[in-house]
């Protein structure tokens, strides 16, 4: 399940400043795709311009042949209801506790009973961990535990599609990977389409089936997972890398001489392109595609070393196993 979401010719300006133009891409339904950015490029303003609460200038957001961008108020309000939406904020309500958060949009767009949203809520605390926090306030817990519980809030109309805006931004790296686990079971289990806004590039080098890049007002690209990984397009390349060298300085672009006193000095190899994260609750994800498989079929040489299972992490079954004869 979940739906394919198709950007358009996607621009967007506030007054004079330009905030991107020209953004087109699928994110590809039941797929997951992470989004990267520098911080102001306009990652948020997509996610709101996804679910209509910000209007383009130009361009079309299609869900289910009905254009965001230009539909009816009603329209919008059904569309919305496939949405499931993670704020970078969290955007909790301060004077709620956990439980009625968790519950509100099961309050406000249904007509489900105490007794269902109860079950429900419960369900979906329990695959976030918060089991036995529903009755604190949200400035009373971590703010690892505010994501959390802004997730299973996101996930309680078992949407379609999942936004979810820096869930990892100030959570250690433990909670972070607990959190990339979490997606990635979770969209076995429910075949949503995901786009994550994240700055984490060990996430984004694990997590995601596609990946894109904001970068000076456009979108520097979109595709694969391996492909990005793969790419030699030097913006593409540092980003993803996280590396000084290259066209993006620390406050702005480099000049010209910069950048030519860094191509004297050679790029550092590509580091190997490690494996995409699976599913630990031993269901598969539908659209999870074998290690190596884009760059195979697009006759891509992947950096050496790519691929290799992760020391520091358990192998599943296949890993652990991958020459065995099935019985
Ligand atoms: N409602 C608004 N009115 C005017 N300007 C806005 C509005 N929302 C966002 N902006 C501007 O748009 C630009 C992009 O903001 P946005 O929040 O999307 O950045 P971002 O890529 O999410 O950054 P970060 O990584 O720091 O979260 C910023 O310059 C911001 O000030
Ligand atoms: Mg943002």
């Amino acid at each position: 399940m979940g739906v394919d979401v198709k950007i358009d010719g996607l621009t967007k300006s506030f007054g004079k400043q330009l905030i991107w133009k020209d953004v087109t891409l699928t994110l590809p339904a039941g797929e997951i795709s992470v989004m990267l950015g520098p911080s102001g490029t306009g990652k948020s303003v997509l996610l709101k311009t996804l679910i209509g609460l910000i209007k383009p200038d130009e361009g079309a957001v299609v869900i289910e042949g009905v254009d965001i961008a230009t539909c009816s108020e009603k329209d919008l309000y059904e569309i919305r209801k496939l949405f499931g939406v993670l704020f970078q904020d969290g955007a909790m309500f301060g004077s709620m506790d956990l439980f009625d958060n968790v519950a509100f949009p099961l309050r406000e767009h249904t007509k489900k009973g105490e007794s269902e949203i109860r079950d429900i809520v419960m369900e979906k605390m329990d695959l976030v961990g918060l089991i036995g926090a529903e009755n604190k306030l949200p400035g009373e817990i971590s703010g690892g535990m505010r994501k959390r519980a802004g997730l299973a809030r996101a996930l309680v109309l078992d949407p379609e599609i999942l936004l979810i805006d820096e869930p990892d931004s100030g959570l250690d790296p433990v909670r972070t990977a607990f959190i990339n686990q979490l997606f990635i079971d979770l969209n076995a289990q429910i075949d949503a389409t995901f786009l994550i806004v994240t700055h984490d590039i060990n996430s984004t080098r694990t997590v995601p089936d596609n990946i894109g890049l904001l970068y000076h007002k456009h979108l520097a690209m979109f595709g694969p997972r391996e492909m990005l990984l793969s790419s030699e397009e030097p913006v593409v390349r540092q980003f993803l890398n996280a590396q000084t060298i290259g066209p993006i300085g620390m406050s702005e672009e480099k000049d010209a001489d910069e950048l030519a006193a860094e191509k004297d000095m050679g790029l550092p190899p590509l580091p190997p392109i490690p494996m995409q994260l699976e599913p630990s609750n031993g269901i598969p994800r539908t659209y999870q595609r074998p290690p190596g498989a884009w760059c195979r079929e697009n006759g891509v040489t992947p950096p050496p070393g790519s691929f290799q299972p992760d020391p520091t992490t358990p192998m599943s079954s296949s890993q652990a196993n991958p020459t065995e004869a099935p019985h």
